[in-house]
């Protein structure tokens, strides 16, 4: 924390006003799931499509040359973000096709998603049961794919009616085929746009003015830009990767940062606390 007083003074005021007045927005690949696990990378959403029943071996030495390309850039320090931003829109847009071109079929997703080692963060039950219990909204606001980020969560058993997703979705023809991407693009660096576009349609959300913010990205900063009338708004970073170059970064931007930390304990004790006193 770089301002230790600040964060224990938003949480006190968040406090006064209780869980009645929180909402939750969450980040997906990388902050609700797992960084790596027992020392490999654990799948994001796109990544999880990388399994035969769904694409074959050509394409799957494409996408992998592209994100060996393009996530380096994603996590440069030295790189502003109106540098990157024509580059993640690149990348998503050529992944994208790809998938296009391999006439995914919806009824394969479930199966490809047990399939892969996706892992969320260890005490994600208790997160996500926790808030729907205390009727908190929690908004997933991912750069991934949604129809498999809302399978991830489903296996899981964690897909409780307060959880809305404003992701990338699949369009499927008429036979169950991935003819397009639904909507307008969404990548790391433009959430913001995302947000202001979304927010009205989530009136659930409104009158809840304190914000709990979780991601691992700058870019995830923004995924709050909807809400109107913000009171409290607290901030928790997961620092994943190319930690000692991030880092000053990081605690520049986030309230909390969380190094290498693969769990959800911080945001858990969050929630408890919030809870006690209401
Ligand atoms: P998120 O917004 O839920 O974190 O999802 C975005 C992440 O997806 C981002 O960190 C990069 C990652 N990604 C891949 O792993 N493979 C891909 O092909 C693409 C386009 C993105
Ligand atoms: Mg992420």
């Amino acid at each position: 924390m770089r301002e230790r007083c600040r964060v224990e003074e938003t949480i006190y005021n968040m406090q006064q006003t209780g869980p009645e007045n929180l909402q939750v927005i969450s980040d997906f690949d990388m902050t609700l799931t797992r960084f790596a696990y027992k020392g490999k990378r654990v799948p994001t959403t796109h990544n999880i499509l990388d399994n035969r029943l769904l694409i074959d071996e050509n394409c799957t030495k494409k996408i992998k040359k592209l994100l060996n390309t393009y996530y380096p850039i994603e996590i440069d320090a030295r790189l502003s973000t109106e540098e990157k931003l024509p580059l993640m829109v690149e990348w998503w847009t050529k992944v994208h096709k790809l998938l296009m071109e391999q006439k995914i079929r919806k009824d394969l997703l479930a199966q490809a998603v047990r399939e892969s080692p996706s892992k969320l963060r260890e005490g994600y039950k208790m997160f996500f049961d926790h808030l729907a219990e205390q009727n908190v909204p929690l908004l997933i606001f991912s750069a991934g794919i949604g129809d498999v980020l809302e399978e991830v969560i489903r296996q899981n058993h964690v897909f409780h009616p307060n959880v809305n997703i404003i992701s990338n979705y699949m369009d499927f023809d008429h036979t169950g085929v991935l003819q397009a991407f639904k909507g307008q693009l969404i990548h790391t660096f433009n959430k913001r746009e995302g947000a202001l576009a979304h927010a009205a349609h989530l009136t659930e959300l409104k009158g809840r003015q304190n914000v709990l913010l979780l991601g691992d990205s700058l870019g995830d900063l923004t995924m709050a830009d909807g809400v109107s009338n913000v009171q409290n708004t607290l901030t928790i970073g997961f620092l994943n990767d190319q930690v000692e170059e991030r880092k000053e970064l990081f605690l520049n931007s986030f309230d909390i940062v969380l190094v290498k930390d693969e769990t959800l304990e911080i945001p858990n004790f969050y929630c408890t606390v919030m809870h006690k006193t209401a």
